[in-house]
């Protein structure tokens, strides 16, 4: 096979191995009722899903981990529930980063986190600062994060910049826009993972998951663990990309 052949066909079907895997974890809430827990009960034992994937991620030799952890849109949810989603946060920030940081995990938040309470983006901050040098995984947690304001932010900044004259409309490339979001410098993730059964991307990384591969998977975000991590990736490796290209 010519170099130009194999070229090719590594772009088209892609290596089978997600170098970035996001997750949409759902199903906290279904998992509680299930068990006439209160959803607080789903949520914790959510957390624990969350450690678990960490290390599947590790183990399976993934780069890049984005998980979806509250929605732009999850602020509608009852009072009740923020107060104890905003809880679970702050208490996994205070007990779950030092581990983290150990295992040479890299922490990056993308998302409004204005929103939170000052404590909260202090501890963002210090988490992100503290795994700065950390190379074994990048993980990046989206908080308060909504795909559809975070291009209009990226939109505004970009106008901003052409109106004092910092960027000349004709440079505008899609690299160029990648730069105003808040992934930038974050590859495009290869494969989407949605738990709970449903299958829509609430508002998740629009932009950035213009190729990538979804897999939807019956079980409930607490239920989840290295099997099913085992799954998608195994799903992944039978797919074919083609970025448009002709098949094989
Ligand atoms: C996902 O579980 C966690 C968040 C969105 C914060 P849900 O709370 O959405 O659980 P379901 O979808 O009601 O089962
Ligand atoms: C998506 O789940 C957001 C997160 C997993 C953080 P939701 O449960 O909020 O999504 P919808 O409302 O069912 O679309
Ligand atoms: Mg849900």
């Amino acid at each position: 096979m010519s170099q130009a052949v194999a070229g090719r066909e590594a772009e088209t079907a892609g290596p089978a191995m997600p170098r970035h895997v996001a997750i949409i974890m759902d199903g906290n809430g279904r998992w509680a009722a299930s068990r006439h827990l209160p959803r607080i009960a789903g949520h914790r034992e959510g957390a624990r899903a969350v450690r678990r994937t960490i290390e599947a991620a590790i183990r399976h030799g993934v780069e890049w981990l984005t998980i979806y952890a509250f929605s732009s849109e999850n602020w509608r949810r009852p009072a009740g529930e923020v107060l104890d989603l905003t809880g679970l946060l702050r208490q996994y920030l205070r007990t779950e980063v030092a581990e983290l940081a150990k295992n040479g995990v890299r922490l990056r938040f993308i998302g409004d986190r204005t929103r939170f309470d000052p404590d909260i983006q202090n501890d963002l901050a210090q988490a992100e600062a503290g795994t700065a040098q950390n190379t074994r995984l990048n993980l990046i947690v989206a908080l308060s994060y909504g795909s559809r304001s975070e291009i209009l932010g990226a939109a505004r900044a970009m106008a901003e910049a052409m109106r004092e004259g910092r960027l000349d409309p004709e440079a505008v490339t899609e690299t160029c826009f990648g730069r105003f979001l808040s992934t930038d410098g974050i590859p495009d993730p290869d494969l989407i993972i949605r738990t709970s059964g449903e299958q829509r991307l609430s508002n998740f990384l629009l932009w950035q998951a213009a190729y990538a591969e979804l897999a939807f998977l019956d079980v409930l975000w607490p239920d989840f663990g290295d099997t099913h991590f085992a799954a998608a990736m195994a799903e992944y490796a039978r797919r074919e990309r083609r970025f448009g290209a002709r098949p094989g």
